[in-house]
């Protein structure tokens, strides 16, 4: 892995491996360093989410809840943990936590909204809430020192988690998530952002 001081002029992705989950280390132009948390299952395999049946959670496999919960929760806290002493060491240093908007109770706790209509999910979208809930927490801990905390919501994008029934190029996904890698010094800590603004938690 790269460090922090030696960060090049040209953005440069690099992987990190870890036990449960991954994080991509990126060094920007501005010599920010960022921790961008994209690593992330569904438990219901590579499936169009309107098919999940097996997250429906009066019947869901509670092994499964789990396995998703291990790797879109406890792993963010593992590696976040595991790279915060070279972030400190970055001038701008960022953390992007890449959610979802199924994590947010506002928009699927609304009867009339487009949320409502989805598949109800006991394993997914309550560790994607979760995962908005922690980034407010690192958000609250690490205001102090200057790290800037949030959490995405890319869309529905073209990939295999959803066996390729997003709408969304992998591009206009990640078009967020590299905006609130990049923040400014006065950019926002402990939010929550999809990419025409802010969502509600
Ligand atoms: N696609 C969407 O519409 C959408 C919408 C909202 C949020 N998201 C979120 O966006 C992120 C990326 O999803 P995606 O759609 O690109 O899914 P994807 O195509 O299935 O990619 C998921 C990535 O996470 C990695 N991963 C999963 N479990 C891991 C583990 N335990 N350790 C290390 N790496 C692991 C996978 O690596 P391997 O291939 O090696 O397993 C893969 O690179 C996820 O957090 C997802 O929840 C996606």
């Amino acid at each position: 892995m790269q460090s922090a001081a030696s960060c090049s002029a040209t953005p440069r992705p690099i992987p990190l491996f870890a036990p449960v989950t991954s994080a991509t280390f990126c060094c920007s132009p501005s010599n920010s360093s960022c921790a961008g948390h994209n690593a992330g299952i569904t438990g219901s395999g590579q499936v169009d989410p309107a098919d999940a049946r097996d997250q429906i959670p009066s019947t869901v496999d509670l092994d499964m809840v789990r396995a998703v919960f291990e790797t879109n929760v406890f792993g963010v806290i593992a590696v976040t943990n595991a790279v915060l002493p070279l972030l400190r060491r970055s001038p701008a240093p960022r953390i992007v936590n890449v959610s979802s908007h199924a994590a947010s109770l506002t928009l699927t706790s609304d009867p009339d909204g487009p949320f409502a209509a989805l598949l109800p999910s006991a394993a997914y979208s309550p560790s994607k809430t979760a995962l908005c809930a922690l980034t407010v927490q690192y958000a609250n801990e690490l205001r102090k020192d200057g790290v800037l905390v949030n959490a995405v919501a890319p869309g529905f994008v073209d990939t295999d988690s959803n066996n390729h029934t997003g709408f969304l190029t992998v591009a206009q996904g990640a078009a967020v998530v590299v905006r609130l890698a990049t923040l400014g010094p006065d950019g926002p800590t402990a939010g929550f952002f999809a990419e025409d603004g802010p969502l509600p938690w």
